[in-house]
């Protein structure tokens, strides 16, 4: 049984998240993602437009994810890498080496990230949409 661990915060999930968790369930058998929390979000200056909760539903939901927990600290990786036993550490591209010192741990892959798609720009998307609507009404 390989384990493989990822973390993000996929909010306003896209084709891009989905084609990571895919490819992040190709490399063993049963996947674990560590999904920031509000909290979280907010230490790292970011604002999902979803909810933890609503964020967890929607990829507990997804074939490729046998289970999510909470991702609260930048140092607790290290911790869920022993505590649930992964093989493989997974994140996209755009963390190219930024989690190398874990190499000890597991092995560390970044897989490429699926280009011009992201959250923040489907919420620009979005918000430019109704925008538009609220326009012509
Ligand atoms: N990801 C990816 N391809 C994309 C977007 C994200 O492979 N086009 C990957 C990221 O590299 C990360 C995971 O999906 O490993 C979760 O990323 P997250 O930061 O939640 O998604 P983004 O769309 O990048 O969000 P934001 O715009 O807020 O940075």
């Amino acid at each position: 049984m390989k384990r493989i661990l990822t973390y993000g915060t996929f909010d306003v999930l896209h084709y891009g998240h989905i084609n990571l968790l895919k490819r992040a369930k190709a490399l063993g058998d049963y996947l674990i993602v560590g999904l920031s929390t509000d909290n979280f979000n907010n230490i790292k200056n970011k604002k999902s437009y979803y909810s933890f909760y609503q964020r967890k539903l929607i990829l507990e939901s997804i074939r490729y994810v046998d289970l999510v927990i909470p991702e609260e600290s930048w140092e607790q990786k290290i911790h869920d890498i022993k505590f649930y036993k992964a093989d493989i550490f997974v994140m996209g591209d755009d963390w190219e080496g930024k989690f190398d010192f874990l190499s000890k741990q597991c092995d560390i892959i970044y897989l490429p990230r699926t280009p011009e798609i992201s959250s923040t720009q489907t919420r620009v998307y979005i918000n430019e949409y109704i925008a538009n609507i609220n326009l012509y009404k």
